[in-house]
């Protein structure tokens, strides 16, 4: 399980380390930064498929994605009683990442090259990796240390696996001689199966509207295109029963047939009282759609290590919310699931299910936990110096 996660320096997430139980909500007023955290976690996630550099990029660089406020606000900036200032930056450009599991622990830290190094002078490039034992990355617990281009791993004793690797390079997606360092691995795999659904699309041109191409398919596409796929998948190995409750619990008397027609493609179908047909995905209210999508997510017959869902209630109704929290919870029964929402209902009926809460909060000095700021809160992180 993942214990902790720690975002520094990501949009209005200067610093950031939050605990987690395995089952997580992450909740807050509009605009204090929860979605910022979500997006830190895919970044991170980027790590492990190669994928970061080019996500910030994409994102307008790592300068529109830095903490844009003071790098070490006063006490009065964050109290309100000062204006933030521009000073002399003491610390180097730097965004970084990390979580702490039962297992193992990984941190990135993302810079720019050093001056007259490179003509990208805002091309991000990794500093810092380390994969480690236990909560906090302390020299004792070490197995990975990447330093620059220099990357040591540790068995008996410390010993360098390379020393060219490419500064737009993470260790996880390009170190090579793995079976010598099979911990880069073993992290690499873990965040590989981390799973994140945001906003699903639905609407009336989606690919979750039309019938898909039936093959085996354990995880629903980020854009929900094989949904039937992943529907017949759960039916025919996984867990039906949790289907038929989901829907039965969300819309009453309805029921969901998968069928797959002479051409080898799937069609969902909801059978609904009252009606002569059923109705297609395609004639399906945005709310229905996506409530069958979030289905097709949660209930996957191949749980992974991390599932994430942004603001699932979307276009959802609010009494929609109790049986949503029940499919989310029945799928934290067996992964590990946080959920970034800010409805009420949603939140009050996870929290029955026995998810924990935790609620963000944004001053000055960026997007905090509230209630967190004690003397040993944060005190379970601690990130390399370069
Ligand atoms: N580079 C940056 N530095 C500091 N703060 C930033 C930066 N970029 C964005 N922000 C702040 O982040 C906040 C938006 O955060 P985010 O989108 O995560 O909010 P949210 O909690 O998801 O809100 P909502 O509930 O409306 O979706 C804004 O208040 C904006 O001021
Ligand atoms: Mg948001």
């Amino acid at each position: 399980m993942i214990r902790t996660i720690a975002v520094h320096g990501y949009r209005s997430v200067r610093d950031l380390t939050l605990e987690l139980d395995g089952f997580d909500i992450v909740t807050g007023a509009n605009g204090v930064g929860k979605s910022n955290l979500y997006r830190a976690l895919r970044l991170l996630a980027g790590c492990a498929d190669g994928s970061v550099i080019s996500t910030i990029a994409r994102d307008g660089g790592l300068a529109s994605l830095l903490w844009a406020g003071m790098e070490q606000p006063s006490r009065d900036v964050v109290a309100g009683r000062a204006r933030a200032q521009g000073t002399v930056r003491r610390g180097p450009v730097s965004l970084r990442l990390g979580y702490a599991s039962d297992a193992l622990g990984y941190l990135v830290d993302l810079g720019i090259p050093p001056p007259g190094h490179s003509p990208f002078v805002n091309d991000p490039e990794v500093k810092v990796e380390q994969i480690f034992h236990g909560a906090v990355a302390r020299p004792g617990s070490l197995l990975v240390d990447r330093r620059g281009q220099v990357v040591r791993v540790r068995d008996e004793a410390w010993r360098t696996l390379d020393w060219q690797m490419l500064p737009q390079q993470s260790v996880l997606a390009e170190a090579v001689g793995l079976e010598a360092a099979p911990e880069i691995a073993t992290v690499r795999d873990g965040i590989r199966s981390w799973r994140f659904y945001d906003h699903v699309r639905t609407d009336a041109e989606s690919p979750a509207r039309q019938p898909c191409i039936g093959t085996v398919s354990p995880v629903l596409d980020a854009d929900g295109a094989n949904l039937g796929a992943a529907l017949a998948t759960i039916e025919f190995q996984g867990d039906r029963e949790g289907v038929a409750a989901a829907v039965e619990d969300a819309f009453p008397g309805c029921t969901l047939a998968v069928d797959s027609s002479d051409d080898g493609r799937i069609h969902v179908r909801l059978r609904q009282p009252g009606l002569l047909r059923p109705l297609s995905t395609a004639e399906l209210s945005d709310g229905t759609l996506r409530y069958l999508l979030l289905v097709a997510a949660l209930l996957t017959t191949r749980p992974p290590g991390l599932m994430v869902l942004n603001e699932p209630e979307t276009s959802l109704h609010r009494d929609l919310l109790p049986a949503l929290a029940g499919l989310i919870a029945r799928a934290a029964r067996t992964t590990q699931v946080i959920v970034v929402t800010h409805a009420p209902e949603l939140i009050l009926a996870l929290a029955a299910h026995g998810a924990r809460r935790h609620e963000l909060v944004k001053d000055p000095g960026g997007t905090s936990v509230a209630g967190a700021g004690g003397l040993l809160d944060g005190a379970r992180w601690a990130w390399p110096t370069r």
